[in-house]
């Protein structure tokens, strides 16, 4: 249990790049939380190479062949445990969680998806958006809850134009750098809620 003391302690997801992984550790001086381990589905992941410069330690966890999606989750599990993480945050963690792994972290896992969610959730946001004609995109925030993709409590969006010469790759740039601002910023105000609630419960 964690008392008044003690920060969240935080595990990033990932898979890829990691763009939003460096945007979050470099922004860690002003999120009130511990970034205690970075674990990567994939253990070519360039974003691997951020956690290490800034001394976070990395865990490789791969989905075997013919793993269910179930075992996967506690296998995922692991690293966290061993890093006594609190809470969990997806920086484009490209594999669906299962039930043990929600269960474990019931309202404390943050996602980011690049689109104005409800709209355009799980593959290819940016072509999808384009092809329907929006005007507008952009980044989600939210709460990952059982039983839905790219859904559950939105924590904060931010809008990016669409212009009629887009394609995929440059809209997809123009939102990556929008999500680079929104998903520290939001991690902050989620981390110092979460700490005020805690004070709040104990007095
Ligand atoms: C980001 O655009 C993130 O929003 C997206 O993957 C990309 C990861 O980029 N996540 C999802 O689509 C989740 N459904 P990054 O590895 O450079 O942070």
């Amino acid at each position: 249990m964690m008392t008044t003391t003690e920060r969240p302690r935080v595990a990033i997801l990932i898979s890829g790049r990691g763009s939003n992984l460096a945007a979050i550790l470099e922004a860690a001086h002003a999120i009130p939380a511990t970034f205690a381990c970075v674990v990567s589905s994939r253990d070519d992941a360039p974003g691997l190479h951020h956690a290490r410069a800034h001394g976070v330690p990395t865990y490789i966890v791969e989905r075997a062949r013919g793993e269910t999606r179930d075992d996967y989750a506690r296998r995922l599990l692991e690293p966290l445990a061993e890093t006594a993480c609190t809470h969990v945050v997806l920086a484009g963690f490209m594999q669906i969680l299962g039930d043990p792994f929600l269960a474990a972290y019931p309202r404390r896992i943050v996602n980011i998806h690049p689109s104005l969610l409800p709209a355009f959730p799980g593959l290819d946001p940016h072509r999808r958006a384009i092809e329907a004609g929006a005007h507008v995109s952009g980044c989600t925030v939210h709460l990952v809850e059982p039983g839905e993709i790219d859904g559950g409590r939105v924590l904060a969006q931010v809008e990016v134009p669409v212009f009629s010469e887009d394609d995929a790759d440059t809209l997809e740039a123009r939102v990556l750098r929008a999500e680079h601002e929104l998903y520290p910023t939001t991690l902050a105000t989620f981390f110092e809620g979460f700490a005020q609630e805690e004070r709040g419960s104990s007095a």
